[in-house]
């Protein structure tokens, strides 16, 4: 197969977790006779630099033009880098939010696993971890908060900041139908977090998702509220399978997720749209402080190709062969520094690049 990919290193640490994906998939192309077309793409930071925005027309155009996207990671330290100073609208974020919106990829997927070689960095007690977890953050992505107006305003010397929330009906019902479908593929519950005690957008949220849970009588579903849902993520996360919710409540509850999986290091993540493309990359920021030092974990990069594989490609085996190199590789004790325990008997402490090397040679 010929696969066209777009591939946005990005800043911070995003060139180094990149450089490994490619690696893997490179190695699936000999083993398994693919040939992966690469095709840089400028955004975040570097592209600031380069030509003083965060994403260019051109880049839009690079990306629609590819089967699929392959992104590290963008932005610095917001509180040193002088990308900070500019425009809201000009720094890196920006560019990601727009390259989002410019492709629709209104549904952001994150599956947050509990590796059994991992119970060791997990920070929950072992009598909550329990028999471990395996659940999929389904979080809107083109909607809600991130997108709606906003403005700063001085009325008689007094600053004023606004920020407006807004959800229709056909974007709640096109990602709960997604949720509920990827709940038809896996166990079969869906909890749509949502803030309906306070908040319309919720109210209307919890509507529709009951429209949609009609068609579905084979998925048990339930509401929570979110605070209580980060609650419960860590007081019993096996509950959950599908975790279905808007833009916001989910990009801090992914987070939240992923850190009860040992690290943020090990979170993928597929964002799609109606089509078979799709814009993969880690769930993690760019984490300037480690950035360029190769320590950082590219498991999460990793990952996110293998959802490219199966998700655009349909190369289904292809994705469970480089899932299984990374349990293996786990299995046998290999681990960047964010995966380290404080005690660390019959581990190895490895760097980003060895990592890389070690999974290629197990797909
Ligand atoms: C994420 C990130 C982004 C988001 C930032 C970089 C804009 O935190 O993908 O979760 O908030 O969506
Ligand atoms: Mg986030």
């Amino acid at each position: 197969m010929e696969c066209r990919i777009g591939v946005i290193s990005g800043d911070g640490i995003g060139p180094e977790i990149i450089a490994e994906a490619k690696k893997v998939l490179n190695k699936i192309g000999e083993t398994c006779g693919h040939t992966f077309h690469y095709e840089d793409i400028l955004m975040g930071g570097c592209s600031i630099d380069a030509t003083g925005e965060p994403l260019t027309e051109e880049a839009i155009a690079a990306a629609k033009a590819s089967d699929a996207v392959l992104m590290g990671s963008i932005g610095g330290n917001t509180s040193t880098s002088p990308w900070y100073r500019l425009p809201p609208e000009k720094r890196p974020e920006a560019g990601l939010l727009r390259l989002r919106k410019s492709l629709n990829l209104f549904a952001n997927l994150r599956p947050a696993y509990l590796y059994e070689e991992l119970k060791a960095a997990c920070p929950l007690k072992e009598e909550v971890i329990g028999d471990g977890f395996d659940m999929m953050i389904m979080r809107e992505l083109t909607g809600g908060l991130y997108f709606g107006e906003r403005r700063t305003e001085e009325t008689d010397g007094v600053l004023t900041a606004t920020d407006t929330l807004t959800y229709n009906e056909h974007e709640i019902r096109r990602i709960a139908k997604r949720g509920f479908d990827i709940a038809m593929k896996r166990r079969k519950k869906v909890t749509s977090v949502d803030k309906a005690n306070v908040l319309d957008s919720s109210r209307l949220w919890r509507r529709v998702v009951e429209e949609v849970a009609k068609d579905y009588p084979q998925v048990s579903y339930e509401h929570m509220l979110v605070d209580n849902c980060a609650m419960q993520l860590v007081r019993d996360p096996g509950q959950f399978d599908v975790i279905l919710t808007e833009n916001m409540f989910g990009d801090i509850l992914s987070d939240e997720a992923s850190m009860v999986t040992g690290s943020i290091g090990m979170l993928a993540s597929a964002s799609l749209n109606d089509t078979k493309f799709g814009l993969y990359e880690p769930s993690g920021g760019s984490a300037p402080d480690i950035a360029g030092k190769g320590i950082a974990n590219p498991i999460a990069t990793i990952l996110s190709a293998a959802m490219m594989l199966r998700y655009t490609f349909d190369l289904d085996a292809e994705a469970e062969a480089i899932e299984s190199a990374v349990k293996q590789v786990l299995r046998e004790g290999y681990r960047t520094i964010d995966l380290m325990p404080q005690e660390a008997a019959g581990v190895t402490q490895v760097g980003t690049a060895e990592m890389g090397d070690l999974i290629a040679a197990r797909v």
